[in-house]
């Protein structure tokens, strides 16, 4: 520590001598941070791709072996192919640069300086302070919170936790999952009546699905109860059919939202490879509205459809990756944050039966920089309310309607997991009016939540070689003068 900090120091002190030649990066390291730090990471020290700076290479230790992946990509386009996009002399500075990565020391200058706020924060509308109130090994993805006000959260590895932040009580018998990549356990909601039906939900992708040979499966949506420490009552309230348990590979992640009687989730487009998203007969890319026992809703807007391969629990298609979801207070609107591309995060207003557009109509581009659409907007497909491009990796949303912090009434608050950021969105009507970061320094902010009297709470995800996570509680302060 004492050491990082000198380092700091010196970087400072070398910095502001020579603001002209502030550490910019060079040309072959703007090409590392453009194209191959979303996954690998700033520092190469992996997230949803490997790790290049562990010595373990899976696919060939010498240069003309990196080089090679780097042109032909690997696994199914999870490690996107380059060869169109970059030439043999841009392929071979990146081989340079994952060398030049090993060496470097392994810290971020620009965020010590940030940790600097101990915990404290000034906006415009209101200050406020972060308490970190539990940290864990693991990436942390649901958190709800029980009627004694004790956390309950799953972890993508498939564990479920309660605890006070303190103590903590590892529930047994859960879902054993295929955790890869951003597959796993994600979700978890209670029942809005869990006080007297019990009832706790989660997304998974199950593990060992008896019906195809590969480990990794496709979401379901499972409901149990927790009787001393152990998951009961299990029921598998959404399947997709035994044809599409092995679809994809990525991104079928989900999010969860009761309301007005309903369970409201969402299935990603399942990774890289062209995945029929528009097609209702397939599970993924969508959104679901069903009953909170699995039951299909008669008035879903697909329900009775004349194809009997159409999945009737589908509220909206064409959607890359919903993370988020939030009722509109005033308006009782359904938003939804969907984690686009390269560019092309999307927030929407969800209306049913409606087509988003992924991939035929998008603002963003391929990882490797192809493109995938040139149409933006089209007639019949729902334009979006707002975008962010270049992508912030846009995650949970909540619109806030606490008595915390009056000023934000009615405003939406955004996470953003690449860009490790919460934010503040205001509107007129569903037009937004202001942006306002709040937050840049806790890493990437996965999931916002409330307690029993309505206190924010944010999950944070740091990845690389040992993966942790945190949630914070986030308390008003007394505004700076
Ligand atoms: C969309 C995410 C993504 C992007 C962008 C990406 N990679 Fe990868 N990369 C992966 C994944 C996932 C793997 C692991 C593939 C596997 O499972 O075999 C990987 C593997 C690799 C490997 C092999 C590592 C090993 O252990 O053998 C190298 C080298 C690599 N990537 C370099 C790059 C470079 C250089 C770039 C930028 C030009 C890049 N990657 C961009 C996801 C990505």
């Amino acid at each position: 520590m004492v050491r990082r900090l000198i380092l700091l120091v010196v970087t400072l002190a070398f910095a502001s001598a020579n603001p002209a030649s502030a550490q910019r990066p060079r040309a072959h390291e703007r090409l590392y941070a453009e194209h191959c730090a979303t996954c690998h990471g700033v520092d190469g020290a992996g997230g949803l791709g490997l790790s290049l700076v562990d010595d373990i290479w899976t696919h060939g230790a010498d240069d003309a072996s990196i080089a090679r992946i780097i042109a032909n990509g690997a696994a199914e386009g999870a490690m996107p192919a380059y060869r169109e996009v970059l030439t043999d002399e841009q392929i071979r500075s990146l081989v340079v640069v994952i060398r030049e990565l090993r060496d470097r020391p392994r810290f971020d200058a620009a965020k010590l300086e940030a940790a600097g706020t101990n915990g404290r924060y000034s906006s415009r509308l209101a200050d406020f302070t972060l308490t970190e109130v539990y940290a864990t090994e693991g990436i942390l993805w649901g958190l709800d919170f029980l009627p004694d006000d004790n956390m309950i959260l799953s972890s993508r590895s498939g564990r479920i936790v309660v605890t006070d932040g303190q103590q903590e009580t590892v529930i047994q018998g859960t879902p054993a999952v295929h955790d890869e990549g951003d597959i796993g356990l994600l979700d978890l909601r209670l029942h809005p009546d869990y006080k007297n039906n019990g009832w706790v939900y989660v997304a998974a992708n199950v593990d060992g699905d008896p019906h195809t040979d590969e480990r990794r499966a496709m979401t379901e949506i499972i409901r149990a109860r927790i009787r001393n420490g152990q998951w009961v009552d299990e029921e598998r309230i959404f399947q997709a059919r035994p044809e599409h348990r092995a679809m994809g590979r990525q991104r079928l992640g989900s999010r969860f939202l009761f309301h007005d009687g309903y369970l409201y989730f969402s299935i990603g487009d399942g990774g890289p490879q062209d995945q029929p998203s528009q097609d209702l007969t397939a599970p993924i890319g969508k959104t679901y509205r069903i009953h909170d026992d699995g039951r299909i809703p008669s008035d879903n807007p697909f329900a009775g459809h004349e194809n009997p391969d159409v999945y009737e629990a589908i509220w909206t298609y064409g959607n890359r990756n919903v993370q988020g979801f939030a009722i509109q207070p005033e308006t009782g609107l359904l938003f939804a944050a969907e984690h686009g591309p390269r560019g092309g995060d999307e927030l929407n207003i969800l209306k049913p039966g409606a087509n988003y557009g992924w991939p035929l109509v998008t603002y963003g581009v391929h990882y490797n920089g192809q493109p995938i659409s040139a149409v933006q907007q089209k007639e019949g497909i729902e334009d979006v309310v707002l975008h962010w491009t270049p992508s912030i990796a846009v995650c949970d949303i909540h619109f806030y309607d606490g008595n915390a912090f009056p000023a934000w009434h009615g405003d939406l608050l955004v996470t953003a997991l690449g860009r490790e950021h919460l934010r503040r969105l205001r509107f007129d009507g569903t037009t937004v009016t202001e942006q306002e970061l709040l937050i840049s320094d806790i890493g990437r902010i996965r999931t916002i939540s409330t307690d029993q009297n309505g206190t924010l709470h944010l999950v944070t995800n740091h990845r690389g070689e040992n993966p942790r996570s945190q949630v914070y509680r986030m308390e008003p302060s007394p505004m700076k003068k």
